[in-house]
């Protein structure tokens, strides 16, 4: 299935060669390696990508979702323009990062006060901290298959068994007080609760399982899970770093109407430059205010917080969605409706079993039963799942294999007819080689 991939993208496989004689496996995060080699990307610009041989990609993967606006947006071009001259990296605060907190301030529910740093890896640390530091207890319920980034604790059960680190060099003990639990199964967190009796600080999820599979929580488990954790005085908390922004203007806690304690942001809130923030009550945020005497919880920032292109770029986006608010998200769920249900009715009709998954402008295509947790996503077939991408790649749409897309607001109808024209071909030819 790799032939029509490999014609047509010879420089980028001899860049790949030199990429692993400089880099650990030839990346720089472990998503982006897939068989037989990478796409090196030499361009990118609205709903496309180029690479090294010179073709073009509709892309769905946008930067690991985080460009809601497509490709360089004029209105992020524009901000970052007019601030390059006045400094990349003050090291200090600025009226830029106060307006880009006042903005996430108004926009999103749970957000009393927060906090920024560079990463959603940094951010998810810093909840984890702060959680525990407020309820002064240790355990963090997450689910099975939920990736929080590469922080030592969290980085725990994302993948099958789902019981263990994702890692060597991670001893045991460092996640000894992260336990797993069955996403979108309120008795699975009620179980770990009274196991946990009396030592659980903080329910931590993403309302769209990501990297899990792209499921999105069902509608009341969202609630149960905050009437669990009202009655066991333990902190709720959502990791909105790929829903933030995305299933609506206030993240998933504003569509679902449950509002977390705390919660973490990125990819979208930098408009395309690298950020994280943690968010929530003010009486928790307070616990890091380096003024404190007692009870002072040490969390970052780092060097680059607050630098002034991100600022500007997130700024830029959050404004831009937040003043269109009205017609970027019925148009993005429309668009992402249509790939979804488009993708299904092809498959069905070539006799594939497959089930698009997902929420608003987010989906991922699995090629068994539609799953309602990390666990049954896990079983699909995963050969043809890899084969589609890279069928997909050779006739001109990017998505990365085995990974969730996204809709920007660049994407147009007629992309949309393509990928769904494309997963019938491909359908057709599972059919012809069953047959
Ligand atoms: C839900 C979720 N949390 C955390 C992270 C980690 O963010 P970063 O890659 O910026 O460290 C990601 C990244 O994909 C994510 O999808």
């Amino acid at each position: 299935m790799s032939r029509g991939y490999e014609d047509r993208t010879g420089a980028s496989k001899k860049l790949f060669e030199r990429a692993k004689r400089v880099f650990a496996g030839g990346v720089n995060h472990n998503a982006r390696f897939y068989e037989p080699y990478p796409i090196s990307v030499s361009r990118a610009r609205g709903q496309h990508i180029w690479d090294e041989d010179g073709n073009r990609y509709t892309d769905y993967w946008m930067g690991h979702m985080a460009l809601i606006l497509g490709h360089s947006p004029k209105v992020v071009v524009d901000a970052l323009r007019s601030q390059l001259p006045n400094g990349t990296h003050y090291g200090l605060g600025s009226r830029l990062s106060v307006e880009l907190g006042e903005e996430i301030q108004k926009t999103v529910p749970c957000a009393e006060k927060l906090r920024f740093c560079n990463t959603g890896a940094e951010a998810t640390m810093y909840l984890v901290r702060l959680a525990r530091a407020f309820t002064g207890r240790r355990v963090i319920i997450k689910m099975a298959g939920g990736w929080h980034g590469y922080n030592t604790e969290l980085n725990k059960g994302v993948h099958k068994p789902f019981d263990r680190a994702e890692s060597a060099g991670i001893p045991e003990e460092e996640q000894a007080y992260v336990k797993n639990v069955r996403f979108n199964d309120l008795e699975s967190a009620e179980a770990e609760v009274r196991r946990s009796r009396g030592d659980v600080a903080a329910i931590f999820l993403e309302p769209v399982l990501g990297a899990g599979g792209c499921i999105p929580a069902d509608k009341d488990y969202l609630k149960g899970l905050r009437e669990l954790a009202d009655k066991e005085g333990v902190l709720l908390a959502f990791d909105e770093i790929i829903t933030g922004f995305r299933v609506s203007l206030g993240g998933a806690q504003e569509l679902y109407g449950v509002t977390p304690d705390l919660a973490t942001f990125g990819k979208i809130a930098g408009g395309g430059l690298p950020l994280g923030l943690v968010c929530g009550r003010n009486e928790i945020l307070s616990l890091a205010d380096p003024t404190r005497k007692e009870k002072f919880v040490s969390i970052g920032g780092g060097t680059f917080s607050e630098n002034p292109l991100t600022m500007v770029a997130g700024l830029a986006t959050v404004r831009y969605l937040r003043e269109h608010a009205g017609t970027v998200y019925p148009k993005l769920g429309r668009m992402g409706e249509e790939v979804r249900a488009g993708i299904d009715r092809e498959f069905a009709g070539s006799g594939v079993e497959a089930h698009t998954t997902g929420l608003g402008s987010l989906f991922l295509t699995h090629f068994g039963a539609d799953p309602s947790n990390a666990e049954e996503a896990a079983r699909e077939d995963k050969k043809t799942k890899h084969d589609y991408a890279l069928r997909l790649m050779a006739s001109g749409i990017f998505l990365l294999p085995g990974h969730p897309g996204g809709v920007s607001t660049n994407h147009t109808s007629e992309d949309i007819d393509y990928l769904i024209a494309q997963s019938r071909k491909f359908g057709e030819s599972v059919k012809e080689s069953v047959g």
